[in-house]
């Protein structure tokens, strides 16, 4: 489509924002609202089967759900349409640039540079986690920082996107995927809330890395090896080695669980000693082993405690049996039993 076509009868193409594998994303003024602005999305369906009917009837339902975002940090959505067998979800225009300008190949971050817009990220996915929603294709692209008050904003939600790739003919892209970006299971088709975990991790550490995502090198245990490629400080890396665990099930469960962590981490300086940040890892990612070993250490001393008070117990015992009384003592034993004399043991008593 070109500039000044116009969408619908009403809405204008002023720019192309963007182009990505199901079609375009422009930014347009509705003729009705002079001034106004929106981005509006085209996903365009290559071949279309007979799916069609279906496809549409998902996606403006995915639309309806997507207009139950309010939040802030999310662009509103306001409605979809369907022209000519393409369909057009319409936003509310967000004016910045994606984190793609901040997080540039061959450029680390700092670690708080990181942890805070892990944090701020963070609390927008609880939200839309909250919703029921799986946002599917976070990455620096996909988040931009808003001009008028720096804050980050979550866009381009995947799920409508995946609808178009189920239920057309389309080959390319087959679905919602970025290649370093997205889980294992959710290339296998069963997205789950912490595959946005998973993603926003990969994210902190291209950041942390200056690495591209699909650079990434992985250890014998498939596990994404990054920490010798960045500054960084054993918790935070603890906090993303667990966000980007291959296996699920492995993975934070939750965004709040995370928060949890980072709160702990920005509450501390950043760990000097390797001493004390092993003890911050270690809350973060007990060892079992050596849980028990400690246990057992315990055990043991309370054993020999327990012996050497028995051995001076035993000791004074045998040297009491043994030992005659002294003199004044045993007179005063004596006396405290005399019976007529009930004075000195009354004054032992009190
Ligand atoms: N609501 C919005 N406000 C401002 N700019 C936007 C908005 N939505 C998208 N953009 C811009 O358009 C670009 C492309 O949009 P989007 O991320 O939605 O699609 P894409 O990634 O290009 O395509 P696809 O995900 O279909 O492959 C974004 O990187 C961003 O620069
Ligand atoms: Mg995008």
């Amino acid at each position: 489509m070109n500039i000044g076509e116009l969408i619908d009868g009403r809405y204008k193409i002023i720019q192309l924002l963007g182009k990505g594998g199901f079609g375009e994303t422009y930014l347009v003024e509705n003729l009705d609202q002079p001034g106004s602005q929106y981005a509006i999305k085209r996903f365009t369906f290559p071949s279309i089967n007979s799916g069609f009917a279906k496809a549409k009837e998902l996606f403006t339902r995915e639309g309806q759900t997507l207009k139950r975002l309010t939040h802030e940090q999310i662009p509103k959505f306001f409605r979809t349409l369907e022209v000519n067998q393409d369909f057009y979800l319409i936003q509310e225009y967000i004016e910045g640039n994606t984190l793609s300008e901040e997080i540039q190949p061959g450029k680390q971050l700092k670690e708080n540079e990181v942890r805070d817009f892990l944090d701020e990220l963070l609390r927008i996915l609880d939200y839309v986690h909250h919703e029921n929603i799986i946002h599917r294709d976070i990455k620096p692209e996909n988040i931009i920082r808003r001009k008028n008050d720096h804050k980050l904003v979550l866009i381009d939600f995947g799920a409508v996107k995946e609808i178009v790739a189920q239920t057309t003919l389309q080959r390319l892209p087959t679905q919602v995927s970025t290649l370093g970006y997205t889980p294992p299971e959710q290339i296998a088709g069963r997205p789950k809330f912490n595959s946005d975990i998973y993603a926003l991790g990969i994210t902190a550490i291209v950041a942390l890395t200056g690495m591209e995502a699909h650079d990434l090198p992985y250890d014998k245990d498939d596990e994404v090896d990054w920490q010798s490629s960045a500054t960084v400080s054993h918790t935070l890396a603890s906090i993303l080695n667990k966000m980007v665990r291959q296996d699920y099930r492995l993975r934070y469960q939750s965004v709040k669980e995370i928060l949890n962590d980072l709160d702990h981490l920005i509450a501390q300086p950043i760990p000097q000693s390797s001493q004390n940040t092993n003890t911050i890892t270690k809350l973060i990612n007990p060892d079992p082993r050596s849980q028990e070993l400690s246990t057992q250490m315990n055990l043991f001393s309370l054993l020999v405690f327990v012996i050497i008070i028995a051995i001076f117990y035993a000791a004074g015992l045998s040297r009491i049996i043994n030992q005659k009384p002294p003199k004044q003592q045993s007179f005063l034993i004596e006396k405290s039993f005399d019976g007529k004399n009930s004075g000195v043991r009354s004054q032992n008593i009190a």
